[in-house]
C-alpha cells in the first residue's frame, strides 16, 4: 500500500512536491496493477510507467544534486552514490522478463521502488533538511 504521510515532507516544497510527484507516478502503476484481469496485456502501459517513473527520479535526483554543489553540502557525495545505484538499478530491469508474469513482476518492482523511495526520503534527505531551511531554500 503507497501512502503519502505528512512525516515524509522534509518542510522543502518544491522538494516535496518532487517526492509527492514520485508517489502519484508509482500510485498510477499500483493501480494499473490492482485493476488488471488475468490474462490482460498491461505491459506497454506499464513500461510507459516505469519509463515516466525512471525520467521523473532523473530529473529529481538532478533537482537535489545541483543544490548539493551549489549550497556545497558536505554529505553530497555519500547521497549522489545512493542516487546513482538507484538509476542503475532500474535501467538495469529487465523489462522483457515482464512477459513472463506482468502482474507479478509488476509488483515486484513497484515494491522494490516504494520501499527505496520511503526509506531515501526519511533516512538520507531529511539531513540535508537544516542545511537546506537555513539558506532559504523553498
Ligand atoms: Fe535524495
Amino acid at each position: 500500500m503507497i501512502k503519502w504521510d505528512e512525516k515524509y515532507e522534509i518542510g522543502i516544497q518544491s522538494i516535496d512536491n518532487q517526492h509527492k510527484e514520485l508517489i502519484r507516478i508509482a500510485e498510477d502503476l499500483s493501480e494499473l496493477l490492482t485493476n488488471a484481469i488475468e490474462g490482460d496485456d498491461i505491459y506497454d502501459e506499464m513500461v510507459r510507467i516505469i519509463g515516466e517513473l525512471s525520467d521523473y527520479t532523473v530529473y529529481h535526483f538532478k533537482f537535489e544534486e545541483n543544490l548539493f554543489e551549489l549550497l556545497n553540502y558536505e554529505f553530497k557525495e555519500a547521497h549522489k552514490k545512493e542516487h546513482d545505484k538507484l538509476i542503475s538499478e532500474i535501467n538495469a530491469l529487465d523489462l522483457r522478463a515482464v512477459d513472463e508474469d506482468q502482474v507479478a513482476y509488476g509488483k515486484k518492482i513497484l515494491n522494490f521502488l516504494i520501499t527505496w523511495v520511503f526509506k531515501h526520503i526519511s533516512g538520507t534527505d531529511f539531513k540535508y533538511r537544516d542545511l537546506f531551511l537555513s539558506k532559504g531554500i523553498k
